[in-house]
Parts: C-alpha cells; sequence; structure tokens
C-alpha cells in the first residue's frame, strides 16, 4: 500500500520496525485485540459496509486501518472523492492489499463535491476524511443518517462549523452512534499511561503550565495547473486556505492542543498571541522580472501568480492560553526550514515536569532533575499503531454495542487550535465564549466547482492575510 500517510505527521513508528511492517504487525495484534468479543455480536454476521469519504493520503491509510482491525467481515463498500484520480489511486491500492475486503462496484463510486451524499446512502460505517472546512456538512449528514463515523481532525475551520458539530454530536449520543476522531495520541499507549501517572499517581502534582509545540519544516504545495478555475485550485492546494484548512495551528498544532485540554480535563477560557508570515510572502517581483522580461507583462504577471502558492496562512503563531485555574498554556507551531524543529508536550507540576511526545519517549522528572517515571521502551515496542487501535476501538463499541463518541473532545480541542489562530490573526486578547459565539463564517455552507471561493486573490495573485490589530476576527 503506498498511499498510507506519511506526509507531515511525526509518525508513530518504532525504530526496529517499518512503518509498512509494523502496520502488518499491529493489524494482527488488532485481531487478538477484537476476538474475544467482536464477532459474538448480537449473533449477527458482523458484517459492517465501510464508505469512505476523501480518498486522499489518510482517508486511504485510514480505510486500510479499518480493514486491518481483525474483523474479515468489514468491507470497504462505496467510495467518494472532488477527484476521480484520487479515487481511483485509492480504491487500486487498497484492493491490492485487501483483496477480499475491497468490494467497491463501479456503482458505488462517486465523484463530485456531493459524493458523500451518495457513499451516505450505501454504508454503515463512514471516514470523513476531506479537507477540514467540509467536516461539519458531512458530520452532520453522516448523524443525520444514522451512520458510524471516524473522522479526521480537525473538524471545522471557524466558530459556526465547531457549534454544529458540537450539536450534531449530542444529536449522535442519543442516536447512540459510535463516533471515533483521528486524534491518535488518546488511543496511544505512552499517552495513556502518561494521563493515567497524571491523574491517578499525582507524579507531577497539579499542573500549574505546560508548552505545546509543532515546530517543522512545512508540509506539501500544489501547482496551480494551467486553465484551472480558482475554485479548483484552492481545492487542489486546500493547506494553504484558511476557510478549507484553518491555518497549521489546527490543521497539525491540534494534536498538541488537545494533550493540553485532556491533561488539564477543560478547555481554555482566554488566549492572546502573534504570528506571522515571514517565508510565506510569496513571489519576490524583482527576481520574477529578472527571468520573465522577455516574455512582456502578461508572462510576467502569470509567473507572479503562478509563485504565490502559499495562500494566506501563517508560518508561525504563539499563542499563551489560559484556563479557568489559572493555568497557562504556551503553544508555538512554525512551518519554517532551518530553524529549531520540535513536535511534543510538557507539562510543569507543582511537584515536576512531564515531558510527551509521540515516538514513546514520555517521562517524568522532579525539579532537582530526578526521574520519577518513564514509558517503558519494551512496552513502547509492542504496542499497537494508534492510527490502527482507533479502528480497533471503534469496530469494538459498534459490535459490542458500547458507547463512545469523540465528537465532543475533538470539537472542544479544534475550537482551542481556532480560538488561537483567532488570537494571532486578530493580534488581540479573546475569550473562549465569545469567540465560539462568533458569526464569523469561512467555511460556505454549500461549496460547488462554481462558487467563488471566499478567499480572492487580487489582480496579482495575492491572497489577504490577517494583519494583527487590523483585521476582524470575531
Ligand atoms: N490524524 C492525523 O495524523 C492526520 C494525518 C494527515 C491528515 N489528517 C487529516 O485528514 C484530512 C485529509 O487530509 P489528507 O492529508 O488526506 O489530504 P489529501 O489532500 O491527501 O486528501 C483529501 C481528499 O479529499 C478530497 N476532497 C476534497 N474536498 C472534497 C469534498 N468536498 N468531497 C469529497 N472529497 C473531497 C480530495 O480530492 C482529496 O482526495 C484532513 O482533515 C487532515 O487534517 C490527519
Amino acid at each position: 500500500m503506498t498511499n498510507i500517510d506519511t506526509r507531515h505527521h511525526a509518525l508513530y513508528v518504532p525504530q526496529t520496525a517499518s512503518r509498512r511492517s509494523f502496520l502488518q504487525t499491529s493489524a494482527a495484534v488488532g485481531v487478538g485485540a477484537l476476538a474475544s468479543s467482536n464477532f459474538a455480536w448480537a449473533a449477527g454476521s458482523g458484517e459492517i459496509k465501510l464508505g469512505l469519504i476523501g480518498c486522499g493520503g489518510r482517508g486511504s491509510g485510514a480505510a486500510d486501518q479499518a480493514l486491518s482491525s481483525g474483523n474479515k467481515n468489514i468491507t470497504l463498500w462505496a467510495m467518494g472523492d472532488a477527484h476521480k484520480d484520487r479515487l481511483d489511486g485509492s480504491y487500486s491500492n487498497l484492493s491490492q492489499k485487501h483483496t477480499d475486503q475491497v468490494k467497491v462496484s463501479d456503482e458505488r463510486k462517486f465523484v463530485g463535491l456531493d459524493a458523500y451524499e451518495q457513499v451516505l446512502k450505501e454504508c454503515d460505517l463512514v471516514i470523513l476524511a476531506t479537507p477540514p472546512g467540509f467536516r461539519p456538512y458531512h458530520f452532520e449528514a453522516a448523524v443525520n443518517a444514522g451512520k458510524n463515523i471516524f473522522m479526521e481532525k480537525p473538524v471545522a475551520t471557524d466558530a459556526p462549523g465547531i457549534r454544529k458539530v458540537m450539536e450534531m454530536a449530542k444529536v449522535a449520543d442519543q442516536k447512540g452512534l459510535k463516533v471515533v476522531a483521528g486524534l491518535q495520541r488518546r488511543y496511544q499507549g505512552c499517552y495513556r499511561e502518561a494521563l493515567k501517572q497524571v491523574k491517578e499517581n499525582n507524579i507531577i502534582g497539579d499542573i500549574i503550565s505546560g508548552q505545546m509545540y509543532w515546530d517543522d519544516a512545512g508540509v506539501w504545495v500544489k501547482d496551480r495547473l494551467d486553465g484551472m478555475t480558482e475554485m479548483q485550485y484552492q481545492l487542489l492546494n486546500w493547506y494553504y486556505f484558511t476557510w478549507l484548512c484553518g491555518d497549521h495551528i489546527v490543521e497539525q498544532h491540534i494534536h498538541n492542543l488537545d494533550i493540553a485540554n485532556w491533561f488539564i480535563g477543560s478547555t481554555p477560557i482566554s488566549a492572546q498571541g502573534m504570528g506571522g508570515r515571514q517565508n510565506r510572502i510569496g513571489a519576490k517581483f524583482p527576481d520574477i522580472y529578472a527571468s520573465e522580461k522577455d516574455k512582456g507583462l502578461d508572462g510576467i504577471l502569470k509567473k507572479v501568480r503562478d509563485d504565490n502558492k502559499f495562500g494566506e496562512i501563517f508560518d508561525h503563531h504563539f499563542v499563551e492560553y489560559t484556563y479557568a485555574n489559572g493555568v497557562r498554556i504556551n503553544s508555538q507551531c512554525r512551518h519554517q526550514k532551518n530553524v529549531y524543529n520540535a513536535v511534543r508536550e510538557e507539562f510543569h507540576g507543582t511537584k515536576g515536569i512531564l515531558y510527551l511526545d509521540n515516538s514513546g519517549r514520555c517521562r517524568a522528572v522532579d525539579y532537582k532533575g530526578n526521574p520519577i517515571w518513564s514509558y517503558d521502551r519494551e512496552q513502547f515496542k509492542k504496542d499497537i499503531n494508534p492510527y490502527q487501535v482507533e479502528h480497533n476501538e471503534l469496530q469494538a463499541a459498534i459490535m459490542n454495542n458500547t458507547p463512545i463518541n469523540n465528537a465532543h473532545y475533538v470539537a472542544d480541542s479544534t475550537m482551542t487550535a481556532i480560538f488561537g489562530r483567532l488570537a494571532t490573526y486578530g493580534g488581540k486578547e479573546i475569550q473562549w465564549d465569545a469567540a465560539l459565539k462568533s458569526d464569523i463564517q469561512l467555511m460556505p455552507a454549500k461549496v460547488t466547482w462554481d462558487t467563488v471561493p471566499p478567499s480572492k486573490p487580487d489582480e496579482l495573485g495575492y491572497y489577504p492575510v490577517a494583519i494583527p490589530g487590523t483585521t476582524k476576527v470575531i
């Protein structure tokens, strides 16, 4: 399977195994983990028809994991994507790896921005893995259709989207639907054990403050192709448009901010921060003029426009979050090359410091530097890949009809990340309640290929970038 998501997220791979072999091992362990309870389910067939909406890197990876749970009665039954080539590529990879479990007939392959409506008619369990802006609408439709759901983070890009997810999360509870969200640290052994050590064994005392980091070089960027409409381009290069992605503080840093909320046990009440873009300044006009001047004004303008690939998102954010009990979380995320890199979390307590990261090096020390606790390396090597655990536990909940609904906390953590972005874009201290009530909606309720995207380039292809102190965010 070549399409498993490996694009930019710090991966959970034991040093002794490649990700591919580890996925295979994990799948085998998954069978054992589920075997005791799985297939006795209601004396039924245990059959689950899976639908995939958004057949890109992560959607394909999630479908692979769903099919690797050990339940041979789960089949990939329907697929939908905005782009036929993405759907075809994903189908081809998945059917090679899971020959007996991929049963997507041509009539159940749906292409287009409304493909989700058709997929939902065909499946029992659905994976929602499009760019995040669409998630509130897809989640709403999936809950209304009574489906069990695996949905990737983040689950919205604006406050109205979050409110929709929060509302539908309650409906999912009422309907008894099973919902798992792709915040995989919550499914990772070392994080679960660390939380237990903090809550039950009080190893660092009360948490006073914390530092959250997602500093790395950044992710893919897609070229504008000749003849593309602005909507086609923005959907292809979705990472760089806030209405689709949320900015990288939302798309990636959510993982760390979710850890802050999880360990503290609540969402923040206020935030203030700073951010901007120094490396994403777009085309350098003098360079372009020098290389394109023979092509005349049209050639120069075309090159300027083509080189503006970084849309409107920032390349760095720093946010100070305050929680109701006075706890402070400092969060930083950055997309810049050749600078300090870190993807991890740290908490300072009354008795010591807890260091967490998804390579399993989780440990605590006292303020003299003496070790208090560390996660066992041998156990880490044995742990099932958390991306796999998500699907194993979701399917076990479906089979056993036990409650699971991550929609509440993924909505809170997505809002925490959006809250940070509002603080850095606006440059002012803001309050959670006001931010959550905000009616500023980035994501149109309905998007078609003819919709005019909310982010509009000027005549040179520059997109409006937030200016702290000036931009209205709430
Ligand atoms: N949990 C994790 O570690 C993790 C890792 C990577 C990505 N993600 C999340 O997964 C989601 C997808 O990311 P990705 O890396 O797979 O992106 P991607 O660009 O590879 O895939 C997105 C797919 O969605 C399709 N699409 C876009 N709009 C659509 C619509 N309205 N209806 C149907 N299909 C549509 C695109 O054509 C594309 O195939 C994002 O929310 C991202 O944040 C999570």
